[in-house]
């Protein structure tokens, strides 16, 4: 008796266990899939201070003091801290909130953890 509920409770976390991987699979990948919609919405609102490719290192970008968005600091940001940011804009940045929907927002977050990526890639760890 004893054994069978033990054999039963086995088999249905062994059976779960595909679940639960998809479910991590899944949402790594929505973070970090980066749309064709999220791109275009970064090249005309954002490179313009944080450059093609994310350093800020524009005339602008230098001007106002836009943080490289695949530095150590970015990287240590939460997606809400990143949507937040983008929403409600700080310093020298401004506000999107009037401007980009949250779907919008929220697509512009792989963009930046790609940069990220590449930044580190580039150097050996
Ligand atoms: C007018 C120039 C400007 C534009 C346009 C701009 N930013 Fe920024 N951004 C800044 C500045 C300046 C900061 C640094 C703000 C601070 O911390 O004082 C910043 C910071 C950030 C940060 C935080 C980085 C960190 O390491 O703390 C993120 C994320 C970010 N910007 C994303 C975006 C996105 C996405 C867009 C486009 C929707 C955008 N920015 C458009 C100037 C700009």
């Amino acid at each position: 008796m004893f054994t069978r509920i033990t054999t039963k409770y086995k088999l249905g976390a062994v059976a779960l266990l595909p679940l639960f991987l998809f479910a991590i699979s899944h949402t790594t990948a929505a973070q970090t899939a980066k749309t064709d919609e999220g791109q275009k919405l970064y090249d005309t609102n954002c490179a313009k201070c944080h450059g093609p490719d994310g350093t800020g290192s524009t005339v602008v970008g230098k001007a106002v003091g836009a943080k490289d968005l695949g530095g150590a600091e970015s990287k240590k940001l939460t997606n809400a801290e990143i949507a937040a940011q983008i929403d409600q804009g700080k310093g020298n940045m401004p506000p999107f909130g009037g401007t980009l929907n949250k779907a919008q927002i929220d697509s512009l977050i792989p963009v930046i953890r790609e940069f990220g990526k590449k930044a580190g890639a580039k150097k050996p760890s």
